[in-house]
């Protein structure tokens, strides 16, 4: 059966919450709280198979020109087959037609040694952002602490950032 992609809407939150508590190498319990709450006021998409959540992505408003991807996942069997793309698609066009010029998300920075986040980096990079900063320490708390990078895309007019399937889409 095909999937499709379509808005996060009132009542989604539970679905999202179910699908991220089980992408466990890459969100802890206290990730997962920070991100009910965003629920709460963040916009996003969902890519679902009938009434099956396969993927999220969620984003709030920085500035005027700047938006910032909060959370996004796809889950661990379906990873690799275009989902992740095809919702940041969704997002750029949403974030183009409201007039913002850029987007940012913050992921775990290459100095960690964690290999789930290698093959985040990795797409994130291959749909076109670029490394912006890192931040030293940002995440964690007490002795474990680790460096976070944000990274940016362009979206202002004539660049093509986040390209086609190069598989076939759903
Ligand atoms: C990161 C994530 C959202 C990407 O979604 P996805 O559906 O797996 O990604 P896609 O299949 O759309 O891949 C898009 C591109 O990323 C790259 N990519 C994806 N998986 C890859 C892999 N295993 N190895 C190398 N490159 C890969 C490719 O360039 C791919 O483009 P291509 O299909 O044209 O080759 C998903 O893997 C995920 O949920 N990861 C765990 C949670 C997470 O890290 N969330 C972000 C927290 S900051």
């Amino acid at each position: 059966m095909t999937w499709s992609v379509r808005r996060i809407e009132e009542g989604d939150a539970p679905l999202v919450l179910l699908l991220a508590g089980s992408l466990d190498k890459w969100f802890n319990a206290e990730g997962l709280q920070k991100m009910a709450k965003d629920l709460l006021t963040h916009e996003g998409f969902l890519a679902v198979r009938g009434e099956r959540v396969l993927g999220f992505l969620t984003w709030e408003a920085l500035d005027e020109e700047v938006a910032n991807l909060s959370w996004m996942g796809v889950a661990e069997a379906e990873q690799d087959s275009g989902i992740g793309r095809a919702l940041l698609r969704a997002l750029v066009a949403e974030l183009r037609t409201r007039g913002f010029q850029a987007v940012e998300v913050s992921t775990v920075a290459d100095s960690v040694d964690y290999e789930p986040y290698v093959h985040t980096r990795r797409f994130y990079r291959a749909s076109g952002f670029v490394d912006h900063r890192v931040d030293a320490k940002f995440f964690g708390s007490g002795d474990d602490r680790y460096d976070r990078l944000v990274l940016s895309l362009d979206l202002r007019a004539g660049r093509e950032p986040v390209g086609g399937p190069s598989r076939p889409g759903p």
